[in-house]
């Protein structure tokens, strides 16, 4: 079952990084802090590269098994491929609203409506995986099922670790954002540099 301890391990990145956008969104609203733009984007693309194209294939590879071996999960599994197949429409709104916001800076109101949209989904999204889908998995995936989801998590995880220089390493990218996010939220040692 170590996929359920990726799979938890990703939620809470995912959920660090859209607090911290939150935060700062929350703070450059009350006039508290100088918006880091650069972060803002590269928070943005790790929503869009990594929670949305690289999480959800994995999921997918328990979501398939679970399928076959209970009915109990259909209605949540059909919900959950919808919105893993609504990705780039949620980005694309998401993405715009970013783009227009740094082409004028009066469109900040808009993004940051964007992104609370986009932010209440995905924990939506996450509490319907884990409060529903995954306690169903631990109930109907046999020991054999579960070798085998391992192993599918393991090779996509080795096979795009990014230290081969193929892949983007988004670890890396994790702790440079976080670095750069302020306190208390990051370490504060922005604005961000890439
Ligand atoms: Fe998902
Ligand atoms: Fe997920």
């Amino acid at each position: 079952m170590e996929s359920l301890h990726i799979i938890g391990d990703e939620h809470q990145s995912i959920a660090a990084i859209m607090h911290a956008i939150r935060y700062m969104l929350k703070e450059v609203g009350a006039g508290k802090l100088q918006a880091d733009l650069k972060l803002f984007q590269a928070m943005v693309h790790y929503l869009d590269a990594y929670a949305e194209q690289r999480h959800h294939p994995k999921e997918d590879i328990l979501f398939d098994l679970l399928a076959k071996r209970t009915d109990k999960a259909a209605n949540s599994l059909a919900q959950l491929a919808e919105q893993h197949g609504a990705a780039p429409q949620r980005i694309a709104a998401l993405q715009q609203a970013l783009d227009a916001y740094l082409a004028d800076a009066g469109k900040f109101a808009q993004f940051a409506q964007a992104f609370d949209a986009y932010a209440e989904f995905y924990r939506n999204h996450m509490m319907l995986e884990e409060d529903v889908v995954l306690p169903l998995a631990r109930q109907h995936l046999t020991a054999a099922d579960w070798a085998a989801v391992d192993a599918g998590f393991r090779e996509e995880m080795q096979s795009k670790s990014g230290k081969d220089g193929k892949h983007e390493d988004f670890a890396g990218l994790f702790s440079r954002l976080v670095d750069a996010a302020p306190a208390p939220i990051g370490l504060g040692s922005g604005p961000f540099k890439g």
